[in-house]
């Protein structure tokens, strides 16, 4: 059983050093020392030997064992370690081959108009300010001397989440949180999102925006309301763009008026963009109404204020000749890096 053993071990050595991968080295592994391997059927006849014998045999068969394992896991490591010397010099990567430049996002049409506002107003002193998208009754109608039977609150137009709580229909509600939470002066503007329910088409979206501003102070009069917007648009349209303000109805101003800018495509003339009107409607504005101002707790007989609200979306619509509004919200990547 010696000699047996001795076979195993010389055989297994040299099986072991032809191993040229891997597989052949598991081969070997499996044939010597595996579980139905040669050492271990020699172990099976270790029941036939002398008492004398068996520690003998024994020993030398587990040396035998230890040896193979050696063999194998030295084998092991010089052939991984050959592997990946030869992965490493297969995979050498040229350094001075040019770079592939990851694509950098643009800014969104909406966002590019939106910071340019901004721009304009932090420019004459105001801030910017932000309110909930959810908000109750009270802010979005009530406060704003929004009657319980106006048309506004239909539920064909607004979007409710309880009675008292809807998704805001107006960036308005922005002005009366403003006026709970400062005192004048003030003078800020709101951009957000604002939700109605309507059906989508080139023009309606049931989620747009709003730019809300409100200027509330002592001594403000309608004639800084229009000097205000007037300096907004020609910052915004050019120098030459004129603008003229019609009566009009908000609940929440007194007076109210709409603003229009005159046709920039045919001065005035009337033609397919302005529909013939030589004007574009673009806000709406007035005076802040003495009842919101008491609703926040401002006194009307010493504070005056105005306010406007402008739509983002046809401003950048304009701005960038885009005709149809739903391109605005598709994130098409071939229509943004026209931007
Ligand atoms: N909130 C009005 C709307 O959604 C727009 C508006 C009109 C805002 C007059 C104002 C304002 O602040 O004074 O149609």
């Amino acid at each position: 059983m010696k000699e047996l053993l001795e076979k195993i071990r010389q055989e297994a050595r040299e099986a072991i050093e032809r191993a040229s991968n891997i597989d052949e080295l598991n081969a070997a592994r499996i044939r010597f020392s595996g579980k139905k391997g040669e050492l271990t059927a020699i172990l099976k006849q270790m029941g036939g030997l002398s008492a004398e014998e068996r520690p003998v045999i024994g020993q030398m068969a587990n040396e035998v064992r230890g040896n193979i394992e050696t063999w194998i896991s030295e084998k092991e490591n010089e052939l991984k370690s050959m592997l990946s010397e030869m992965k490493l010099k297969n995979e050498r990567i040229d350094v001075t081959l040019p770079g592939k430049a990851g694509k950098i996002g643009k800014k969104h049409p909406l966002s590019i108009v939106l910071n340019e506002i901004e721009e304009i107003f932090v420019g004459m002193g105001f801030d910017v300010v932000q309110g909930p998208e959810v908000e109750y009754d009270y802010y979005n109608f009530e406060a704003l001397n929004i009657p319980k039977d106006h048309p506004a609150r239909d539920t064909q137009d607004t979007f409710y989440i309880t009675d008292n709580i809807l998704l805001r229909t107006q960036t308005s509600s922005v002005q009366i949180r403003t006026m709970e939470h400062r005192k004048p002066p003030i003078r800020v503007i709101s951009p957000g999102r604002v939700y109605r329910s309507d059906a989508v088409d080139a023009t309606h979206s049931p989620l747009f925006h709003q730019i809300e501003g409100l200027v509330v102070d002592k001594g403000v009069t309608m004639a800084g309301l229009k000097g205000t917007l007037e300096v907004f648009i020609k910052a915004l349209y050019g120098e030459d763009s004129k603008v003229r303000f019609r009566p009009h109805h908000f609940p929440f101003t007194e007076p109210s008026a709409e603003m229009d800018v005159m046709c920039f495509a045919c001065q005035g003339k009337g033609c397919r963009l302005c529909k013939g009107e030589g004007w574009i409607e673009l806000l709406g504005c007035g005076m802040v109404h003495p009842k919101v101002l008491k609703n926040c707790g401002i006194d009307p007989e010493i504070y005056s204020g105005f306010a406007f609200g402008l739509g983002l979306e046809r401003v950048v619509m304009r701005r960038f000749n885009i005709d149809d509004m739903r391109l605005l919200y598709e994130n098409n990547q071939r229509f943004l890096n026209q931007f």
